[in-house]
């Protein structure tokens, strides 16, 4: 059974299951990427490595997207704890709070919650506790959201679980760059992996060409650039 992962511009992502649809860090409102709207994107399961405006969808007016999503399609939050408790308080009814190292089943398999490098204030200045990223188990595939991150050397350990795939950001600035990513490909081992969070806006713009050129040459990792809307099968 293929699992199917949709770009929807930054660092929002769609992972679909033949029974299944999970939706990362839901960013449509003031995403000048985006390629469907809040109103639209179907989702069962929500996964939020972390609280910040362009993860949440934030729209400057105390509302989110995150939340209108959660309230329209029923979705199951899965958030670090003092963010689900902030995604509680906002009238989310099914949020499941997490932390560091846990595993949570769920009805397509089941989320690893792993260390990022970031920070995670939320945009009403909550603490929202750490980033966060996962390591998703579904359709007998294991599949690493590094979210917002810096290189980091543990990353290592998140290797040995043995990735299918990964989703790592290479925008520069607020994450790793192009470099530090090539050499987080190194330590991750993954079989695919796929660039987010670059191209957004001006300040993280990057040559995703370059980059897969980098991954081919220097990694057993195999590149997948897509723009925003486009799919990459994994089977
Ligand atoms: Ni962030
Ligand atoms: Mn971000």
């Amino acid at each position: 059974m293929a699992l199917k992962l949709i770009w929807h511009g930054h660092g929002t992502w769609s992972l679909h299951t033949e029974d299944h649809k999970i939706l990362i860090d839901p960013f449509f409102s003031g995403n000048p990427a985006a390629d469907v709207s809040a109103d639209e994107v179907e989702a069962d399961t929500i996964l939020l490595t972390h609280g910040h405006g362009d993860h949440v969808g934030a729209k400057g007016d105390g509302t989110y997207d995150i939340v209108d999503i959660a309230k329209r399609t029923k979705a199951h939050v899965v958030t670090i704890y003092e963010t689900a408790n902030w995604l509680s308080a906002h009238g989310v009814e099914e949020v499941t709070g997490m932390n560091l190292g846990g595993t949570l089943k769920l009805p397509f398999g089941s989320v690893k919650m792993t260390l990022a490098l970031h920070s995670n204030g939320l945009p009403d200045g909550t603490y929202g506790g750490m980033p966060t990223g996962f390591v998703v188990e579904a359709a007998g595939r294991k599949i690493y959201f590094a979210g917002d991150t810096a290189l980091f050397s543990d990353m290592k350990l998140i290797g040995d679980i043995v990735l299918d795939a990964a989703v790592l950001p290479i925008g520069d600035l607020f994450t790793m760059g192009i470099e530090d990513s090539i050499r987080a490909v190194k330590l991750l081992q993954p079989k695919h992996v796929v660039p987010g969070h670059f191209n957004t806006w001006p300040p993280i713009e990057q040559d995703a060409t370059a980059w897969a050129s980098k991954v081919r040459h220097e990694t057993n990792a195999t590149p997948h650039v897509l723009t925003p809307g486009q799919t990459f099968d994994l089977h």
